[in-house]
């Protein structure tokens, strides 16, 4: 069987006396979808912050791609191949989707103006923002913000992407419009890890879920075979 492209191997991160991630492991496989699930404050945005070389694990390897990444810096991690979307959004509000988008392209990979505007340009395509690139982020609506994030976080050109509750505030008919941007990101082969509190998106993007509760990996399975797990129901209505 092919190496999974990130491996987590027993991270622990404390804030002070809170363990925030308990000696969680997981794989990530090349092409794989996984959903990560779990009450709040269970520490989903913990690990991705670990992941993505925000915290420093107290224990615990990350690898990626055979590197230990674990305490490296969010820059040198972005430049392996991880990138990230954030749970509210943080572009720069005065710049355009374009310009945000660049900033990305220029800052996460190293490419020159040029080179980043037609990187932009395809990948606000893919994220159907082509009509809005011109919109400076202060005057875009919640579900087109949460889309420029996911532009930026695909113009470094990752291997894997982190997705934080893209679909969180999102009315029912926005979710297939992101359920069809989460497929085509996929088929470009980039593995996506799913924060998601909307229930129809993990269930219909994601192979395989992990449920946290209490900074630990209670339960790990297909949608159907984690719907179905007596501990994850009794997580969020115990
Ligand atoms: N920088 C920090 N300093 C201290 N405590 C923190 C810090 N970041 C997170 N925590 C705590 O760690 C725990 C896990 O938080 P985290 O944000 O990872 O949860 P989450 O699963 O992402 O929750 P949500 O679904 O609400 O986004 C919480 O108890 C939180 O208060
Ligand atoms: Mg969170």
């Amino acid at each position: 069987m092919e190496a999974p492209i990130l491996s987590v191997v027993g991270v622990t991160k404390r804030f002070g006396g809170l363990v925030a991630v308990n000696d969680l492991s997981f794989d990530v496989r090349a092409g794989d979808i996984l959903g990560l699930m779990g009450p709040n404050g269970a520490g989903k945005s913990t690990l991705l912050n670990i992941i993505g070389g925000e915290y420093k694990p107290d224990s615990g390897i990350v690898k990626f791609k055979g590197h230990d990444i674990a305490g490296l810096s969010p820059h040198k991690i972005c430049h392996l191949g991880i990138a990230r979307t954030y749970q509210i959004p943080r572009p720069f509000t005065n710049l355009t989707a374009l310009q945000n988008t660049m900033v990305a392209a220029i800052f996460g990979r190293g490419l020159e103006k040029s080179a980043a505007e037609s990187e932009a340009t395809k990948v606000l395509d893919i994220t159907e923002l082509s009509e809005k690139k011109e919109v400076v982020a202060k005057d875009l609506a919640a579900l087109t913000l949460k889309r420029l994030e996911l532009a930026r976080a695909l113009a470094t050109k990752p291997a894997l992407v982190m997705i934080d509750e893209v679909a969180a505030g999102l009315i029912e008919a926005e979710i297939p419009k992101i359920l069809d941007i989460l497929k085509e990101i996929n088929k470009m082969g980039i593995s996506i890890i799913l924060v998601e509190h909307v229930m129809r998106v993990m269930m219909e993007a994601v192979d395989r879920i992990i449920v946290m509760d209490n900074g630990v990996k209670i339960a790990e399975g297909t949608p159907k075979e984690i719907m179905e797990d007596r501990k994850v129901i009794e997580a969020y209505f115990g």
